[in-house]
């Protein structure tokens, strides 16, 4: 079977990798992909706009593409898979009302309050001096939400007064996220440890994948700027396999039953970040797609195929599917450009990956990288997912960062402090 991947980041090359392996694929095509996913056994980078469905349509068509792994949240958003429904190809993710979970705060809040869904208490206001009002009434901590999609930007952690005034007017009275903070949401703070669990949908079954955690600050001890994701490490011990189980039962089933009997059965990866709180998980957010860095040490670890798993979740016969792991631990490190999440420079020359990944040890995701005349160029804020697998964690880390310590481009910054939040629990 042919298969389209679109996107072009770490989270996509890592995607593409994995459905690389699976006996199925025959040609991988990666729109637009990056030089990481042109180097993929079978991959082919394309320059088709993934934005835009009638395209892409043409494109499924003319290659005879069976399965479409769409990366992004902003395709599904605007409704990939009922446009392309048509073609016959297996699109891999939730249709437009289904994807309003991420893309929506208040539609997913207000979803979790009807299925009994545990998160932060929350308002939506669609009038500034009313969302001030509020934030007076209740005082703070508490987090102020631009209700659409903003690029991982709209969240403000508002631990003083001043703060959340201030995010008020950024998203309602500036404008800053444009359209997307219109409406905000207003909610409460919640204290803990965060994970990520990743769970397979089709429609009525749902199965998490191996638990892991982001490391959003930009800088070491979770200080500075939010950014994409800095790093990632799989399994997340904070999950224990009890906590597993009750995520299921009080988070992911519930979901997946809500969306069914609203009329919007869910199929895709069903992302739930938690707050795991000591009085248990607590929806921070619901994503329509894979985590960008989760997928690069969830799949890692994945050992059942892929594409079997997709089509699975397409056909409705996910409860058919077992998920298999090895036991290893993986862990990714972001290098980034300097001054990511800020503006930062492009077009600096990367060196060192070849000698990173010659002993098999790392494994090196493209995720902001171009060629130009055979040199390897940085041309993002996040530019290479540097990954390893170990028996242990503390293994899994030694490789990841000794990987880094041959990759070179000027300015580059990594978080040094990756996956020790585990070791509390270990
Ligand atoms: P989000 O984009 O919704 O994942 O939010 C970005 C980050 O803000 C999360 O990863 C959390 O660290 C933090 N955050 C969001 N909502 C809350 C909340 N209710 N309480 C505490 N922290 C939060
Ligand atoms: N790692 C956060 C996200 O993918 O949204």
């Amino acid at each position: 079977m042919n298969i389209l991947v679109l996107g072009g980041g770490g989270r996509e090359h890592a995607m593409a990798w994995k459905a690389a392996q699976s006996k199925e694929a025959e040609c991988i095509y990666c729109a637009p992909g990056n030089p990481g996913m042109a180097q993929l056994d079978k991959a082919i980078c394309v320059s088709v706009d993934g934005d835009d469905f009638s395209a892409v349509a043409v494109f499924i068509k003319e290659k005879n593409i069976g399965m479409v792994l769409v990366g992004p949240e902003a395709p599904l958003a605007a409704g990939i898979v009922n446009a392309l429904q048509s073609t016959g190809a297996m699109v891999f993710g939730p249709c437009k009302a289904a994807a309003r979970l991420e893309a929506s705060k208040s539609f997913s809040k207000e979803f979790m309050a009807r299925h009994n869904i545990p998160t932060a208490p929350y308002k939506a206001f669609t009038d500034a001096a009313e969302a001030k009002a509020y934030v007076e009434e209740v005082g703070v901590p508490l987090v102020v939400k631009a209700d659409g999609l903003a690029a991982g930007k709209g969240v403000t952690v508002a631990l003083d007064k001043a703060t959340a005034l201030k995010a008020i007017d950024d998203a309602m009275v500036t404008g800053v996220f444009g359209d997307a903070g219109n409406q905000i949401i207003i909610e409460g703070f919640l204290e803990g440890e965060e994970a990520s669990i990743l769970a397979f949908a089709d429609g009525k079954t749902v199965i998490p994948m191996a638990s892991s955690q982001d490391h959003k600050p930009a800088f070491d001890g979770d200080k500075g700027p939010n950014t994409g994701g800095m790093g990632a490490y799989s399994p997340a011990p904070v999950v224990t396999d009890a906590l597993m189980a009750e995520i299921q039962k009080t988070v992911l089933q519930p979901c997946i039953d809500g969306m069914a009997t609203e009329g919007s059965p869910y199929v895709g990866v069903l992302y739930a970040g938690l707050m795991i709180t000591k009085d248990g998980p607590k929806v921070v957010e619901f994503n329509c797609r894979f985590g960008d860095p989760e997928t690069q040490v969830v799949l890692p670890r994945l050992t059942s195929d892929l594409v079997e798993i997709v089509r699975a979740c397409c056909t409705g016969t996910l409860d058919q599917i077992a998920l298999e792991y090895t036991s290893d631990a993986c862990a990714t490190v972001v290098m980034a450009s300097e001054g990511y999440p800020g503006s930062y420079p492009k077009g600096c020359a990367i060196t060192g990956i070849n000698e990173a990944e010659a002993d098999g040890t790392a494994q090196v995701f493209h995720a902001g990288t171009r060629e130009e005349g055979g040199e390897l160029l940085t041309s993002g804020g996040r530019v290479l997912a540097v990954t390893a697998l170990g028996a242990t964690l503390r293994e899994t880390l030694e490789r990841a960062y000794d990987g880094i310590e041959k990759i070179s481009f000027e300015g580059a910054q990594y978080r040094k402090d990756i996956g020790q939040k585990a070791f509390k629990h270990l």
